[in-house]
């Protein structure tokens, strides 16, 4: 398969959109190719997606996708951060309101469901909302209305919402904290993006596009990463999933300081060999012989590999720290 087949997700789009933008071209999982595919074919209908998954997946770039790829794709795509507004502001900055409605409502306002027409609207954090705002957003959905604050002539709005959470929604439902027919409106279609560490196969072109990107941007052209990085972080489990892969490489390209990147450079908790997140569950508990030896590796990242300083922060000779790096292999990870 060449690049380019790689890159097409649907034959029957539009010419000018059979490529993936370059903020999203480099996967190789059959899972995120299936993200892809569902994206690009809910894309042309006016219904509602509802983008779920860990934080850092990719929701909000999905979201952009599904906004090129759709007839609305000449307006705007407005995002609200639902968990990031106390609730009147919110309500406010959604639907608008009349000037005198409340103190501080000095002139009229336009709220994002009015300024997004034939638009589409992305409510990002939706598990975040009050019952109140609920209630409201489940009129908007239903009839396609909205009523600004302090009026009470409703006005017909022309838009497409695209909603993502990390939350499991279902369950704040049972729980009674989310309305469950808004979550019927809202996830017309579920697109459940996977967690990085469910596809591996998709850090390493993640992390050249990053790296290409970096080179651009921190105007470092020979910017290049080690195999053995690469394989290190294939191994760990990416918590943050893909920004956190982002800003692993960032970080060690300015650590780096030439744009060489290697194992020393990258954040601790990534370097080290056994790290803990991705082992099965043990209730947390490990040997203490392996706790040792995995502090000492991240004391060795620290201080860039140095043994001498190694030993000098953990209060023990070099003869000591090179038995217990010997008993395990040493990794040769550590210079002298
Ligand atoms: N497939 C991808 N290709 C390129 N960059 C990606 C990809 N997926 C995610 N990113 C980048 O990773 C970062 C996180 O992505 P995004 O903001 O879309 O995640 P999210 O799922 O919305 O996270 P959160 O739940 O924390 O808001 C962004 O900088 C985004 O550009
Ligand atoms: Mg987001």
């Amino acid at each position: 398969m060449t690049e380019n087949e790689a890159n097409m997700i649907s034959p029957d789009l539009p010419p000018d959109k059979q490529h993936l933008p370059t903020f999203m071209a480099a996967f190789h999982s059959d899972s995120f190719r299936n993200v892809l595919r569902m994206a690009s074919q809910v894309a042309k209908f006016d219904s509602s997606v509802l983008l779920s998954g860990e934080t850092g997946v990719g929701k909000e770039i999905i979201a952009r996708y599904i906004h090129w790829l759709s007839p609305r794709s000449d307006k705007s795509m407005l995002t609200i951060s639902c968990g990031a507004l106390p609730e009147t502001l919110l309500e406010s900055e959604l639907f608008g309101h009349k000037a005198g409605s409340f103190t501080g409502a000095i002139h009229d306002r336009v709220g994002l469901f009015e300024q997004a027409a034939r638009g589409t609207v992305f409510l990002d954090e939706i598990g975040d909302i009050s019952k109140t705002i609920q209630v409201k957003l489940l009129r908007v959905l239903q009839e396609r209305e909205i009523l600004r604050i302090g009026e009470n002539i409703p006005r017909k709005v022309d838009i497409r919402t695209i909603a993502a959470t990390n939350q499991d929604l279902d369950k704040a439902a049972a729980e009674g904290k989310f309305r469950e027919d808004l979550l019927y409106r809202i996830r017309v279609v579920e697109i459940k993006v996977p967690a990085l560490r469910e596809r591996p196969e998709d850090i390493p072109p993640l992390t050249e596009h990053f790296v290409e990107r970096l080179a651009r941007r921190l105007r470092l052209p020979g910017l290049s990463l080690d195999r053995e990085c690469l394989a290190r972080f294939q191994k760990y489990a990416w918590p943050g999933n893909v920004r956190e892969l982002q800003n692993a490489i960032e970080h060690a390209a300015i650590i780096s300081g030439d744009g060489r990147i290697k194992l020393k450079h990258i954040p601790p908790q990534i370097a080290v060999e056994d790290n803990m997140l991705r082992r099965p569950w043990t209730g947390g508990l490990r040997p203490l012989e392996e706790m040792e030896i995995d502090y000492i590796r991240t004391v060795l990242q620290a201080v860039g590999g140095s043994r001498s300083r190694a030993a000098e922060v953990l209060g023990i000779s070099q003869t000591t720290l090179w038995r217990k790096l010997k008993k395990t292999d040493g990794r040769n990870e550590a210079k002298e």
